[in-house]
């Protein structure tokens, strides 16, 4: 029985830290206040967008729509996350779900990247609403 105990203990812990919610559920309050000092800035965005191509393509595809088990990264959740929220996922990633963490990048660069994914994209194909 002890066993039993100790197994379901297992599986109730893997269930629980695998339903943690998406990196961005998971970022803490306090990283919402960090702000961009980028924010707005249309080369930020240009050096953001050649960023996304070089290190974020690969696994959630050239125009953000995801592949794998990457997800797509063009939702309105991703959208309308706080730059401070974003700035954590890039900084934690999500190790064991296939994130990397792209702490190694300098500040700068992950701020140019969350310019370009907070709503950059319409310049890039010139629809209605481009910046
Ligand atoms: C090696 C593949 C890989 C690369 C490279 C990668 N990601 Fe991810 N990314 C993932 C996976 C897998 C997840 C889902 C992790 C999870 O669900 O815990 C993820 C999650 C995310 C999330 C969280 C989405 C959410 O729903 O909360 C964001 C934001 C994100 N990635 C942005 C980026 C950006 C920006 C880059 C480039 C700087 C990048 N990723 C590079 C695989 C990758």
């Amino acid at each position: 029985m002890k066993v039993f105990g100790a197994v379901l203990t297992c599986l109730v812990l893997a269930v629980a830290s695998a339903r943690g919610g998406s990196p961005l559920q998971q970022s803490p309050a306090r990283a919402a206040n960090t702000k961009n000092p980028l924010e707005g800035n249309e080369r930020a965005r240009r050096a953001g967008a050649k960023l996304y191509a070089r290190e974020c393509a690969s696994c959630h595809g050239p125009d953000g729509s995801g592949s794998g088990n990457a997800p797509s990264l063009n939702r309105d959740d991703v959208h309308q996350a706080t730059p401070g929220a974003l700035f954590w996922v890039l900084r934690n990633g999500s190790l064991r779900r296939g994130m990397p963490s792209f702490g190694h990048l300098p500040d700068t660069q992950r701020w140019q990247i969350i310019v370009f994914l907070r709503g950059g994209r319409d310049a890039e194909t010139g629809s209605p609403g481009s910046r």
